[in-house]
Parts: C-alpha cells; sequence; structure tokens
C-alpha cells in the first residue's frame, strides 16, 4: 500500500489485507517523492487537462508503480496486480509505468480476465461480493463512487456520476467545504516561490511551511475550510471513452493561481510562450496517458528547471468562499520595470519609435483588408 497523503487508515487496511488472505503487508511512504518528483514538475509547467482536470490521479501513479516495483524486487516477485477497470485510464498508467521500470514484470489486470468479469460486469457485482463475503469496503449502493485519493486531491467517478446532468449531491464532496458553509471572512496567505517551487507559506495567523510535505497539506487546510478547488468535468480519457468525474484539488489550486500570478511577473514572454505550447500540453497529455518512464518525459522535465530559473518572488492571496484572489506581488528579478510600464512617465521610451513598429505590423494586415474588400467581403 501506499501512503501518497490519502485520509485513511493504513492500520484498518493493513488488518483488511490480512484478513482477506495476503501473507505480508507492505506500507510506503511515497508523500515527498510525489510532491518533489512529480506534481512540482506539473505544477511549474502549470499542466491541466482539458483545460479544468489538474491530473491529481495521473500524478500519483508512476510512484505508486515504481513503490509496487520496488516491492515485488524484495520480494522477488514475477507478477503484480492492480484493480483498474479495462475501460479506463489507470490501467495504461500502471502498466507503461511496471514496464518502464522492468520491462520483464507480468501485469495480472483481473478486470480484465473473463473469468473474472463474466462473474463480476461491474461494480454493484463486486459490492454484493464483498457484503456476502464480510469485506468491510466504503463503497454503498447508493454512494458507489470510484474514488482515488491522495495529498494532491480526491476523484470521484461512477454511480449517479455517470448521468452528466445529475449535480453531485453534497455530502460526496470530502476535501473542501461547501460555499455557503466556508467561512463569511476571507483569509490571507503569501506563498515564496524560487526557481518556480513554493518554499516559503506564511499564513495570516503567521504559521510559517518551508517543507513540501507541511506546505502542501498547510495549503490543502486553508483551501479546504474556504471551499477552493472543486471540479466537475466531462472529460476524454486515453482510450477514446467520454467520462464524468469530479475532483477536489485544494491546494493544488492555490499553488497553481500562484504560480501563474508570480510568472507574469518574472518569466521572459517568449520563453513563456514555449513552454506553454511544448512543455504544457505535452507534459499533461504524457501524465495523461501514463508515459512517464519514457524518454519523451526525461527529455520534457529536462526543460523546466531552464524555464523557471527567473520565477522569483512572493505572491499575496486571499481566500474567500471558494475564490483564490491574487492582491499583489514582487520580486527582485528586475524583468517588470515600473518606470518602464509607467503611464505617467516615458522611462526611456521614445514613443516615435512604435510609429515604425506599427507600420511595418500593419503591411500585411492592409493588403489582407484590401483584397477583402476588392473581392466584397469586407
Ligand atoms: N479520470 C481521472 C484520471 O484519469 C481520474 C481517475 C480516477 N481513478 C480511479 N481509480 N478512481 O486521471
Ligand atoms: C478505472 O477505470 O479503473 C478508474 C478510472 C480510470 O482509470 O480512468
Amino acid at each position: 500500500m501506499a501512503d501518497v497523503g490519502q485520509e485513511e487508515d493504513f492500520e484498518a487496511a493493513r488488518g483488511k489485507a490480512l484478513a482477506v488472505g495476503a501473507k505480508k503487508f507492505y506500507l510506503q511512504d511515497l508523500k515527498r517523492e510525489f510532491i518533489t518528483e512529480l506534481i512540482y514538475p506539473a505544477m511549474q509547467a502549470n499542466c491541466i487537462y482539458e483545460n479544468v482536470y489538474l491530473l491529481g490521479t495521473s500524478l500519483a501513479r508512476p510512484v505508486i508503480a515504481r513503490g509496487m516495483i520496488e516491492v515485488a524486487d524484495t520480494e522477488g516477485c514475477d507478477y503484480v496486480s492492480h484493480g483498474c477497470t479495462g475501460k479506463g485510464n489507470d490501467q495504461v498508467r500502471f502498466e507503461l509505468a511496471f514496464y518502464g521500470l522492468r520491462p520483464d514484470i507480468k501485469v495480472i489486470a483481473p478486470w480484465r480476465i473473463p473469468e473474472f468479469y463474466d462473474r463480476f460486469p461491474g461494480r454493484q457485482a463486486l459490492l454484493a461480493y464483498a457484503a456476502e463475503k464480510q469485506i468491510p469496503v466504503q463503497q454503498t449502493a447508493a454512494k458507489p463512487w470510484s474514488t482515488d485519493e491522495n495529498l494532491f486531491h480526491i476523484s470521484y467517478e461512477a454511480g449517479i456520476l455517470e448521468n452528466p446532468n445529475v449535480t453531485p449531491p453534497g455530502d460526496m464532496w470530502k476535501l473542501t467545504s461547501a460555499l455557503d458553509a466556508a467561512p463569511s471572512e476571507p483569509e490571507r496567505l503569501s506563498i515564496e516561490f524560487k526557481a518556480g517551487l513554493p518554499v516559503k507559506v506564511i499564513t495570516e495567523d503567521q504559521k510559517t511551511f518551508t517543507d513540501p510535505v507541511d506546505i502542501f497539506l498547510g495549503l490543502n487546510a486553508l483551501a479546504r475550510k474556504h471551499g477552493v478547488g472543486r471540479i466537475d468535468i466531462v472529460e476524454n480519457r486515453f482510450i477514446g471513452v467520454k467520462s464524468r468525474g469530479c475532483y477536489e484539488s485544494p491546494g493544488a489550486t492555490i499553488l497553481r493561481a500562484a504560480h501563474m500570478d508570480i510568472e507574469g511577473l518574472t518569466l521572459d514572454r517568449n520563453v513563456r510562450a514555449l513552454r506553454d505550447q511544448f512543455i504544457t500540453i505535452e507534459l499533461g497529455r504524457i501524465l495523461y496517458n501514463g508515459t512517464f518512464f519514457s524518454p519523451e518525459r526525461e527529455f520534457i522535465t529536462s526543460a523546466i528547471p531552464a524555464s523557471q530559473r527567473t520565477v522569483n518572488g512572493v505572491v499575496r492571496l486571499k481566500l474567500y468562499r471558494g475564490n483564490v484572489v491574487v492582491e499583489g506581488r514582487y520580486s527582485d528579478e528586475g524583468l517588470y520595470d515600473e518606470a518602464q510600464s509607467s503611464m505617467d512617465e516615458l522611462g526611456g521610451f521614445e514613443p516615435t519609435d512604435t510609429t515604425g513598429f506599427i507600420q511595418i505590423q500593419s503591411i500585411r494586415i492592409k493588403k489582407w483588408a484590401q483584397s477583402n474588400i476588392r473581392k466584397g467581403q469586407g
């Protein structure tokens, strides 16, 4: 079992595993590597899937898979197994990660074995079996959510959510408070970035977090209180099926807003555009489609530090009823020049220079407009 920061009773899990027939139980704390090796590069690149989903499940899969391979090596196992369905993304992510780490490993995927899926066509059948055999599970027929939790997020799929027009019930959400239950007073914090990574969070009540795990847990607690980070999306899975998913990514939502903001002040325009076009899109795809242990991922992530060298500074934020509001930011990087940007002074700028700049830019625009007018389409 991997501890990737999910709120879970690990002792109960150990007991359950041994009770249903496991010979040995391993619990691995993977929180730190999850943050530093997976979450951080994705946040530096502002990765997002289909403009909405922050990739919380995808991000944890590589570290979990690596943990499993470590145990398989320790125990001399030829096989590993996972409980992902044959319709989803996770099967692809886990298995490509296994093969990317240990090419000779063999995989048992019960949901894709005919003897299994003939007997258990879906989640309801499996729930009935668990009840019959007195195997404790959290899911119920009314709340059969397929969930996946870690310190970055939780996901909910299946059950009534499969109708995309059904509003998620209020009691489904676990990691964030409802907007009407959130405090009526805003709360402020600041986040300091070095090379695009959060290195210090200071809260309104003067708590300071500097360790990556503390930063994440601290931001989660604040976001949870203020109802920040709920997502509801119909997304396209890798295999081509559309799927409705609900997510809570509390701390990550704050971090993303702050990181994108400090980049505005500190990142060169062209570096930003190149990064957005190539790294943001490509790393998002790599994470979602499950090729973290691959040559393309090594290549793409090697470019991230170069893009983030100047991303240093502090963002001041306010949390209020589901909103993350940036209130100000500062940096010593010096790419922003108040005099140069000012509307009150020239600051070394020659206004006449831009006359020619605009004239040259307009050459082809004018030609296009003339052509439209000639053809009567103007
Ligand atoms: N649709 C999301 C993704 O592919 C979430 C998957 C959730 N997985 C799960 N086993 N419940 O990343
Ligand atoms: C599953 O199908 O096992 C979970 C959802 C997914 O992998 O996309």
